[in-house]
């Protein structure tokens, strides 16, 4: 969820809504503002998309110069208007990030009070408690104090008080809050982004930390209620909203600027002089000392550390452990000082991959963090970030972000094989010459989309679907496969080619369309022996290769498309690109929201 605050001079009404817009990639269930008019607190509410809740706030506009807004990813409670927030008890409401765990205990507590609970959420419990204390007489702030400690879980929220037109109280922990300095102005948003309309002055709150807003300024308090000082920061965040150009979609957009972002993001991370790779920050990681490297991430940023695990391994011979981060979180690994772990995350906030981070630090290892957005909470928290340059995504599946992020993996690999003394200076040479044709080749790669949405259209029709590859091609299917049940609600699996034997061949029927993803590289006849055994089994094989796979595939394919010629290290970054086109325009032919696909978030904030 998103969450903004406001105590302004003008209309806060809209300047909310600009806000939520930001903050959509965290969640679009539904969305909310309250405003205080004339002392009193006015709500208005909308389920679904942001567009609705400004169609309401059309139809009724609010006024009121301060006010708080949410935007929505259900946990607790069906995406209905009455779990809509601001959740309001009395003379409190508020917005919450986060989930509260003990809330079936707090709500017996409140409604043993007499408190009437109107929605299903966690959250409503806390504007109870606190309404409850001021109703004991205590003071807003004194209310918010004696609250806090009792809520165990994650927040972030932000609080308006009936007849209190100078005050807004926000608290964080667990969930990311920023304040927003403004002329005689402040503010609260879940991060910068939400923040941009209104100042570039950000401070960032710690954990633990709740802070009380005036026109004025800031007072901030730790865990503990002692008042205490937070920095200052200049935030880069651009303010302009991003538009789709000539693009039906976002992710149409994001598709077709990988050459460019891919050439940013490479000459960031080699030196084409010394065609080396040229981390900057990558000692930070003590590669020579290493003896594995932990990787942990979420949904398509897992699968890109997945597809370095075998870079890692083949060029700088570093073991790697790799885990999602849900996981990993709770597993209890071993970690000590003498690891380093790296973590890979678009938006920098997906709170699984965050919960590892810090599980990480706490036990000494050395911090990394590959992430897009450089002012996010996972960046600020790495001892080291590596940002791709991918620019903002905004389409909620991941396409220009994967890649760059392999790009920057490629790098780190190759870096790690040189500082560990088992790469060689030609061959490292040889291998970044052959990453400098990344952008030409991916702009080659693009060719392909007329014939990729020929075969589409059939595909829009399947109930099911498999992705098969191996070693780096391995993650792709993975990632195929991610991306059509994203985008076009397809069931679609990925294999490992040569696991395809062991189960999932029995799905095999002539409504089953299966993806093999094969260049024509050292393991390329193995993939193709797979492929057979799908074929003698009557399932449709749409084959990506190269000219050579086509040539060598023995007619088993239904459909090819066809890659340019390329080598081994670069495949997976350009075969990501059809297997991105082919979930694109499935969706599309089936009508699919491919921007803002059902029941996700951009950014998953919970965990
Ligand atoms: C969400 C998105 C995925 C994304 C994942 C990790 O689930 O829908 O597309 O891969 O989060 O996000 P991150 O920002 O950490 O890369």
């Amino acid at each position: 969820c998103g969450i903004v605050g406001v105590l302004g001079n003008i209309e806060a009404a809209p300047r909310i809504v600009d806000s939520l817009k930001r903050l959509e990639y965290r969640g679009y269930d539904s969305a909310g503002v309250a405003t205080l008019i004339d002392g009193g607190l006015v709500r208005r509410r909308a389920e679904g998309k942001l567009r609705n809740l400004e169609a309401a706030l059309e139809r009724s506009p609010l006024s009121g110069t301060s006010g708080i807004g949410h935007t929505r990813w259900a946990t607790h409670g069906a995406p209905t208007l009455s779990n809509a927030h601001p959740h309001q008890a009395g003379s409190v409401a508020l917005v919450h990030n986060g989930i509260i765990e003990n809330y079936l205990e707090l709500r017996d507590e409140v409604v043993g009070a007499g408190a009437v609970l109107s929605t299903d959420t966690d959250t409503e419990v806390v504007a109870h408690l606190i309404d409850l204390a001021r109703t004991r007489g205590l003071s807003p702030r004194e209310a918010v104090a004696e609250t806090l400690p009792r809520l165990k879980g994650a927040f972030a929220l932000a609080l308006l008080f009936a007849g209190e037109d100078d005050l807004m109280i926000g608290a964080r922990k667990g969930s990311p809050l920023a304040i927003g300095h403004g002329e005689g102005e402040m503010f609260f948003g879940s991060d910068a982004i939400a923040l941009s309309p209104f100042t570039d002055r950000i401070t960032y709150l710690d954990e633990g930390d709740w802070a009380v807003l005036t026109r004025d300024g800031v007072q901030i308090f730790d865990r503990d209620n002692s008042p205490v000082e937070r920095p200052e920061a200049k935030s880069s965040v651009t303010s302009s909203l991003m538009d789709k150009g000539n693009y039906k979609h976002f992710m149409a957009k994001e598709i077709h600027e990988q050459p460019e972002v891919l050439g940013h993001t490479l000459s960031r991370y080699f030196d084409y002089t010394t065609n080396t790779a040229n981390v900057a920050g990558a000692e930070k990681l003590n590669f020579n000392k290493l003896s594995r490297l932990l990787i942990s991430a979420c949904g398509t940023a897992y699968l890109a550390g997945l597809v370095s695990k075998y870079w890692f391994e083949k060029y700088a011979r570093l073991p790697v452990e790799i885990d999602i981060a849900s996981e990993f979180r709770y597993r209890e690994t071993p970690v000590s000082g003498n690891d380093a772990a790296l973590f890979i995350s678009q938006s920098g906030e997906t709170a699984d991959t965050l919960a590892s981070l810090r599980y990480c630090k706490e036990n000494g290892a050395a911090i990394g963090a590959v992430v897009n957005v450089p002012e996010s909470t996972i960046a600020r928290e790495a001892d080291m970030v590596y940002p791709t340059i991918a620019g903002p995504e905004i389409g909620v599946a991941s396409t220009k972000a994967f890649t760059c992020q392999l790009a920057v993996l490629a790098a780190l690999a190759l870096q790690a094989g040189r500082e560990r003394g088992v790469l060689s200076a030609e061959r490292e040479q040889e291998l970044v010459s052959e990453l400098t044709e990344i952008p030409s080749l991916a702009l080659k790669a693009l060719a392909a989309e007329s014939e990729i949405e020929k075969l589409s259209q059939p595909l829009s029709k399947a109930d099911n679907a498999l992705y098969l590859g191996r070693s780096t091609n391995y993650p792709l299917a993975l990632e195929g496969a991610l991306k059509l049940k994203e985008l076009s609600y397809i069931h679609a699996e990925g294999y490992a080619a040569g696991e395809l034997k062991h189960g999932p061949i029995a799905l095999i029927d002539e409504n089953m369309p299966v993806f093999v993803i094969a260049p024509y590289d050292s393991i390329y006849e193995k993939t193709v022996s797979n492929m057979q055994e799908v074929a003698a089994r009557g399932g449709r094989i749409v084959l990506i290769t190269d000219r050579k796979g086509a040539e060598e595939s023995g007619g088993a394919a239904e459909n090819t498309v066809i890659m340019p010629d390329m080598s081994d290290i670069v495949a997976p970054i350009i075969y990501a690109l059809p297997v991105q086109l082919i979930a694109y325009h499935t969706a599309v032919f089936m009508g699919t929201d491919v921007d803002q696909p059902r029941n996700l978030a951009k950014s998953v904030t919970v965990e």
